[in-house]
């Protein structure tokens, strides 16, 4: 474990790396748990490692556990060789338990076996040189490596587009400055960088249009308070936190204009499953007549899911309500309930924003007809 306090980090959100890939073949994690009070990274060397930190809230965010997994596949190849071929569906298996709501894991892990099965069929899709170069056993260690790292900077580029397009749609719908509410962690943190919902306010910041961001603390894990405003403070973006209860106070004052929220999964007909507390902001923006916008890459979209009733909705332990940072809050023996994640419906919704493109007042013809695959 490092502590890099005295590290390369230089108090600028730009350079904060969630998630890297050391050239010794391990992969390295910043502890999202420890923040906002160390930073503190983990090395890990097997898929099992990288299950774990996913489950267990290292890495979270829905594109960062994708991208994750993604390298939790090249470790499980690098550590049981090619040969081991029902050991790396083991661990492929191990990876996709990890956690259940957010189908970037899936998608992700989709893409690593397609890798696997393409070498198995052909030999691995590397570059002429290494090809000529290299051993299979390392082909396609390298093919695996290559489709997470595309996988990790396909995620900044789309999130980057996104950004520009939300805020274009934005300046198109209202006059600036623009005030937003953002729940959850959506930013650098939670992807491959940059963000998803917290890129959108980072391009109004970079365009000069951003009125004020207002960052629910988001109960129980408090991802808005000790990541999403740890990301804004770092990077100067002026940041209003406030509790979660708070947010219809602030829509009833006036103050906001659009609420901007990332995603976990996004079925055929446009519901949203995001962090727990997204379809109370959904149901006040609605009152309020204020915009209620949803940032995601298509890696995010199950067109095989028609509704948002049928997406997994992950419970985690009682512990996470009846105590914060191990202080105990709530009396001993309480009954809890903990679904970290509900479902927005389409109809609340005025724009799903993707790399794909801007669907307006989603619905399930318009769904189908950006992205063409079809559910049955
Ligand atoms: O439980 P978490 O912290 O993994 O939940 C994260 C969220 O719900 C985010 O809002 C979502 O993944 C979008 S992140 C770009």
């Amino acid at each position: 474990m490092l502590n890099k306090n005295d590290s390369s980090f230089t108090g600028n959100a730009r350079s904060v790396s969630a998630i890297d890939w050391l050239p010794e073949g391990k992969l390295k994690l910043l502890d999202q748990r420890k923040l906002p009070t160390e930073e503190v990274y983990i090395e890990l060397s097997t898929a099992a490692d990288a299950a774990a930190a996913i489950k267990d809230m290292v890495v979270r965010g829905a594109p960062a556990i994708g991208i994750t997994a993604a390298y939790g596949v090249v470790l499980s190849v690098l550590k049981s060789g090619p040969d081991s071929t029902d050991q790396v569906a083991r661990d492929i298996e191990v990876l996709a338990a990890s956690r259940p709501t957010a189908v970037n894991l899936f998608w992700a892990l989709d893409r690593m076996k397609r890798v696997i099965q393409q070498h198995e069929s052909h030999g691995s899709p590397v570059d002429t040189l290494s090809r000529e170069t290299l051993s299979q056993e390392t082909l396609l260690q390298e093919a695996l490596l290559q489709e997470a790292q595309l996988i990790h900077e396909q995620d900044i580029a789309a999130n980057k587009k996104m950004g520009a397009s939300a805020v274009a749609l934005m300046r198109a719908r209202q006059s600036t400055p623009i005030r937003v509410l953002t729940h959850c962690n959506t930013g650098a943190l939670a992807t491959g960088g940059y963000g998803t919902a917290l890129g959108v306010v980072r391009r109004l910041h970079e365009e000069n249009v951003l009125g004020h961001v207002y960052a629910d603390e988001t109960r129980p894990w408090l991802q808005g308070a000790r990541l999403t405003a740890w990301e804004l403070v770092q990077e100067g973006i002026p940041v209003t936190l406030n509790a979660d209860v708070a947010a219809g106070h602030l829509m009833q004052a006036g103050k906001i204009d659009w609420v901007v929220v990332g995603a976990d999964r996004i079925t055929a007909n446009g519901d949203t499953a995001n962090k727990i507390g997204t379809y109370s902001l959904a149901v006040l923006a609605k009152h309020h007549g204020l915009k209620f916008m949803v940032v995601a890459p298509e890696s995010t979209i199950d067109m095989q899911l028609r509704t948002g009733q049928d997406i997994p909705i992950e419970e985690r332990e009682g512990d996470e309500i009846v105590a914060v940072k191990g202080q105990i809050i709530a009396p001993q023996g309480v009954h809890t309930f903990n679904p970290v994640f509900d479902v927005t419906p389409h109809d609340l919704i005025d724009a799903i924003v993707t790399e794909k493109g801007i669907i307006e007042y989603p619905n399930e013809t318009k769904m189908r007809a950006l992205f063409a695959k079809t559910c049955d």
